[in-house]
């Protein structure tokens, strides 16, 4: 499996495994996990050139986590869970992309299905949103994915590759982008995808970035799969050629399950 790795860092694709926090860990909370996790990873001896990590605290967190990275210049990386496609104004309530600049954040994660869900995010708005993210240099994570009701009556890439079509209207030109496939009835289920399944609906989602953005942009942009991802089963994803990490939730908040999802490749290679 090594050679599936090899030709997925030559395409300038580094595995990214990402922590989505989610509504959870407060501002105290989350320098003892950041501290802990990169005591973590630096103990076992982690190379972040190998595997980038990635966390997304909720936004009262972000400058804690700011302040904790930069004075002890942890390799960890962090992101926003969510943006406002305005960039100030009237909107109460909202962060600004702008604001998630000051903060350092690296990524903002765009269209995770729970803000589809509860905050009938659209997709236009998602298209917004990811403008808005490029905008401020932020990197968007553009969470695409279909529900167990889509899944039967559109197939399994349908509804994530209409998605991603309408999202890339809110990409101009060559950018830096994540893409997340995380099926609705795998988040928070303790089912995930079989690798197959990834594999195939994160192969599409690639057919679609080289039609709208060009080979360029397909052959270095990262897409990741989410969805009840755990030590025992991210190696099965990572042994596929188009999935280029994990964006994970639950087992992000477990400090050793983290890592040893971090570390696949300790174990699962
Ligand atoms: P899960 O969530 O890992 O708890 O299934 C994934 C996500 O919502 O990003």
């Amino acid at each position: 499996m090594a050679s599936v790795n090899s030709a997925k860092q030559g395409a300038g694709r580094v595995p990214l495994i990402a922590g989505n926090w989610k509504m959870n860990l407060d501002h105290l909370q989350a320098i003892a996990f950041v501290q802990k996790l990169a005591w973590n990873l630096k103990d076992a001896g982690h190379n972040f050139a190998d595997v980038e990590v990635a966390v997304f605290p909720p936004f009262t967190d972000l400058r804690a986590v700011q302040n904790l990275v930069a004075a002890d210049k942890l390799p960890l990386i962090y992101g926003a869970q969510d943006l406002s496609a305005a960039d100030s104004g009237a909107y109460t309530g909202e962060i600004s992309g702008q604001f998630l600049s000051k903060l350092d954040c690296t990524y903002v994660i765009i269209g995770h299905s729970e803000r589809r869900m509860m905050h009938a995010e659209t997709d236009e708005v998602v298209a917004a949103k990811i403008a808005a993210a490029l905008k401020h240099g932020l990197v968007p994570v553009i969470c695409v994915g279909e529900s167990a009701q889509d899944l039967e009556e559109f197939g399994p890439s349908a509804v994530p590759v209409a998605q991603l079509r309408k999202a890339l209207e809110g990409v101009k030109s060559a950018s830096d982008i994540v893409v997340a496939y995380e099926p609705v009835w795998a988040i928070g289920s303790g089912k995930a995808a079989t690798p197959v399944e990834a594999e195939n609906v994160c192969a599409a989602l690639r057919a679609v970035l080289l039609e709208v953005l060009g080979a360029d942009v397909a052959e270095k942009t990262r897409v990741l799969y989410g969805g009840s991802v755990k030590m025992t089963n991210i190696g099965g994803f990572m042994k596929q050629p188009n999935v280029d990490g994990a964006l994970v939730g639950g087992a992000s908040l477990d400090i050793d399950e983290f890592s040893g999802i971090i570390r696949y490749q300790k174990h699962a290679f």
